[in-house]
């Protein structure tokens, strides 16, 4: 087959690809999200199912994803399309584009609400307001804080607008040297948080909570969540590791690079886990507060350590920009395929696809603030409004179902010899095992937790 090459260009080492798919995969799902849901459904089961889920469905997906976008070479929808026709099936595959760039705007509608609430404790905290909080002012902080809409409009706002700059300018050019330097940054405050946990927090409770499974407690509902979550973490199911795939050189090898990004996604989120949770049970706070638990739970350490306005500060804004380097790959898709497709300028397509997902945000600043309104979606009550829709819709559904279509296409419909082709890891064990994963595996699982979380099972 006849090589082809990114329009956009390429990272310029496979360092840098490593460096950007960590910065999407990374993020708030990471450090929010990871701890809130695993308080919602009760710890240590929860744990394990989403950490198979990460190694048997995500890992494999992953390979898949990048294998597609290193091989199509474009935006999602294309790659796809082209894909699709090169082993001869329909060019309806493209849909799985589709639905991606979909996906891309409503997730970072509300990803981008909540990272302004990142912003916004950069500044609580610099300020030193947090100084000696105990459980009960950080709660009414933030309850307060939450329930002012012109406060996430603006936050909102601001972190719209730095997400623009950096698409504009290329996903490639600032980011790649800014990320190997944040990451690390990241992971160095959570160690610190973590020596503050494990002398002040209850940390022996805390780390039973998040590793010793009660399996009673595993919903239904649970277990589609824990699936869902791992592709959110992971950043897969939406085309936004295919679209960074594409700009991958050809000799790297994805196998390693996607065990170096699953593994340090995953290392992240239980860092944060073990540095929340001894903190809820130390000041009794609920484990199942919600989003907001991270905003309750760290000031009351950063109101305590030495030094605490300084590192508190520093944790925030280091949040905002793993933030940040997930926020441009959720749009990246749509953003590419403006460029290849309309013929649109990247400053244009930018401007365009971030008015969108501004707009869309407002849903989300309707749903917490004061402007919230009561909700029932599937007969569930959802506390938070439509941004509990949003999230269900995207994570639980969306990417999941995005994750089986791309596992089905790589093993299915293309055939095998371009997969052993592009994969380039000869045809050992390795491969053989990641084939007969995503092959069977992958799609067996992932309909198996569907029918179970819809109730037919
Ligand atoms: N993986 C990101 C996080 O954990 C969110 C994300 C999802 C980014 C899907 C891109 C695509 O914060």
């Amino acid at each position: 087959m006849q090589q082809r090459v990114s329009i956009h260009g390429q990272w310029s080492s496979r360092l840098a690809f490593i460096l950007a798919a960590t910065g999407s995969a990374v993020g708030l799902g990471n450090i929010w999200k990871f701890p809130y849901i695993t308080g919602e459904y009760g710890g240590g089961a929860f744990v394990l199912v989403y950490l198979a889920c990460v190694v048997a469905i995500g890992l494999p997906v992953m390979m898949a994803e990048i294998m597609l976008g290193r091989r199509g070479r474009q935006n999602p929808i294309n790659t796809m399309g082209t894909l699709a026709e090169e082993a001869g099936r329909s060019r309806f595959w493209s849909l799985i584009g589709w639905s991606g760039v979909l996906a891309g705007f409503l997730i970072l509608s509300y990803y981008s609400v909540i990272a302004g609430w990142a912003i916004a404790y950069v500044f609580k905290t610099a300020s030193g307001a947090l100084i000696g909080v105990d459980a009960e002012t950080a709660g009414s902080l933030f309850g307060s804080f939450v329930s002012d809409p012109w406060q996430l409009l603006a936050w909102h706002s601001l972190f719209m607008v730095l997400t623009a700059l950096v698409i504009a300018r290329g996903v490639q050019s600032g980011l790649e040297r800014a990320v190997r330097w944040l990451m690390p940054g990241l992971f160095a405050l959570l160690l610190v948080l973590l020596g503050y946990s494990i002398s002040n927090g209850a940390f022996v409770e805390g780390l039973e909570f998040l590793f010793k499974p009660d399996f009673s407690k595993l919903s239904t509902s649970a277990l589609l969540t824990a699936m869902g979550h791992a592709f959110f973490t992971l950043s897969l199911g939406m085309g936004a590791i295919m679209m960074y795939g594409s700009y991958l050189a050809q000799d790297a090898s994805i196998g390693k690079t996607s065990l170096i990004i699953a593994g340090l996604d995953t290392l992240v989120a239980l860092l944060a886990g073990m540095v929340i949770f001894p903190i809820v049970f130390a000041n009794g706070l609920e484990p199942a507060a919600g989003p907001g638990l991270i905003f309750k739970t760290l000031p009351i350490a950063f109101g305590q350590m030495p030094m605490g306005i300084f590192f508190g500060s520093l944790f925030f804004v280091l949040l905002v920009f793993a933030a940040w380097s997930s926020a441009i790959s959720l749009v990246e898709p749509a953003v590419a395929w403006l460029v290849e497709n309309r013929d649109m300028s990247r400053i244009k397509a930018t401007v365009l696809v971030a008015l969108v997902t501004w707009a869309l945000g407002l849903i989300t600043v309707m749903s917490f603030s004061d402007w919230a309104f009561g909700f029932s979606f599937l007969g569930v009550q959802k506390e938070n409004g439509l941004f509990d829709v949003l999230d269900l819709l995207t994570t639980n559904f969306m990417l999941p179902l995005g994750g089986l279509a791309i596992a089905l296409f790589a093993t299915w419909a293309m055939q095998r010899k371009a997969v052993t082709e592009e994969l380039a890891m000869g045809e050992g064990l390795a491969f053989r095992g990641w084939y007969f994963l995503t092959r069977y595996v992958t799609p067996l699982g992932l309909v198996f937790v569907f029918l179970n979380g819809l109730g037919l099972l």
